[in-house]
């Protein structure tokens, strides 16, 4: 087995350095330039289907939960159908109201995870059309549903998700570039979209090449108990994954909260022992977002910045990570590497079992 793993100490490092050829991988065949819109062969939904969605509801679990959450902004900035995000878990039991016009999502890597699975099979029993974006092709999750998208990720081995969720994250996008060019989004904004994507494998190579500071970074960091991830809108949930990523390899606890909802307790955490990871995106919640910063470092929190911004000053934080500008239909995935690299470095500094963390398994196929 470990002959796979080439150059590379963990078949996490190793995936979080697939990311390129996985993403490509993900939208290869799928982009029309000429009409400004992505296309998916197997969703077995006709344009008037698609027209006549009044809602979608994302059931996953984990990391699959968090891209869905990322799905859910992107879907209804590019597409306008309202989103709902479910735990499969919750989904199976809570007889949930739909809509008859309700687009059921399942989201999993393995396609065999049960709460999943149950969930999917709860939805397909009350009639609705469930799709899946699901990376282990032939999965029980992927034969049973009524359409999808395969991911094309190659196997994911390490327990941590990383090649996964950047997967599925651009295939949220690229189903949010389709299902709004077959109603309201213009021709130019599907164009850029398109064109965003085509990009995105070059820009993550540059975002790769971090991963030498990422390593210091996490040298200076890793002697501390509890993080905090910040970010606001679509990097809310980029920072849910942060969390669980640092969470998962080197059993140190960390939350992801919306930027500005610390304010509303979690800033009771903080103290020179308690650092925050704050997403920092250069659009018009730049000038919030280093609000937040300052709050956390005038409670003396060290603060390390993930930004594409080139303009804040040094003296704002401990550290400023950045990452290349990009649309920000494919920003959440720029922004998640220095996540996965940081906590890397910080299980490997620990001298964690990066690859099988304890108490984990890679499929979670009880309940
Ligand atoms: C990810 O790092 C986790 N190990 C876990 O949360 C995982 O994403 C979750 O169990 C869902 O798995 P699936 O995508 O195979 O359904």
């Amino acid at each position: 087995e470990d002959a796979d793993l080439g150059e590379f100490a963990h078949y996490m490092l190793k995936e979080i350095h697939e990311q390129p050829t996985a993403l490509e991988n993900a939208f290869r065949g799928r982009l029309d330039m000429s009409e400004g819109t992505c296309k998916f062969g197997g969703l077995n939904l006709s344009r008037q289907d698609i027209r006549h969605i009044d809602r979608i509801l994302i059931v996953a679990c984990g990391t699959a939960w968090h891209s869905g959450l990322v799905g859910e902004y992107l879907i209804e900035r590019y597409a306008r159908i309202p989103v709902e995000v479910e735990y499969a878990s919750e989904f199976r039991y809570r007889n949930a109201p739909m809509d008859k016009n309700t687009l059921v999502i399942v989201i999993s890597q393995s396609g065999e995870t049960i709460d999943t699975l149950e969930a999917q099979r709860e939805a397909q029993r009350k009639g609705y059309h469930v799709i899946g974006i699901i990376n282990n092709v032939g999965s029980t999750i992927a034969r049973e549903n009524d359409g999808g998208i395969y991911q094309h990720s190659g196997p994911e081995i390490g327990v941590a998700s990383t090649k996964a969720f950047t997967s599925q994250v651009l295939i949220l996008s690229m189903l949010s570039c389709y299902l709004g060019r077959t109603r309201d989004l213009s021709y130019a904004e599907g164009c850029k979209m398109v064109k965003a994507v085509q990009e995105l494998p070059a820009l993550i190579k540059q975002t790769l090449s971090l991963a030498d500071s990422l390593k210091a970074v996490a040298k200076d960091f890793a002697k501390y108990q509890d993080f905090l991830f910040l970010g606001r809108l679509e990097m809310f949930p980029i920072a849910l994954e942060g969390a669980l990523k640092l969470k998962e390899i080197s059993y140190i606890h960390a939350e992801g909260y919306p930027a500005a909802e610390m304010k509303h307790g979690p800033i009771a955490l903080i103290s020179e022992d308690c650092p925050s990871i704050v997403i920092v995106p250069d659009d018009e919640t730049l000038k919030k977002n280093l609000s937040s910063v300052q709050e956390v470092r005038a409670r003396k929190g060290k603060v390390i910045i993930i930004t594409d911004s080139h303009e804040i000053p040094s003296s704002l934080a401990d550290e400023i990570i950045i990452v290349p500008k990009a649309h920000n239909c494919v920003l959440p995935i720029l922004m998640t590497i220095p996540l996965q690299l940081l906590s890397y470095y910080i299980a490997v500094e620990l001298g964690k079992d990066v690859d099988k963390p304890r108490n984990l398994a890679k499929s979670v196929t009880v309940e």
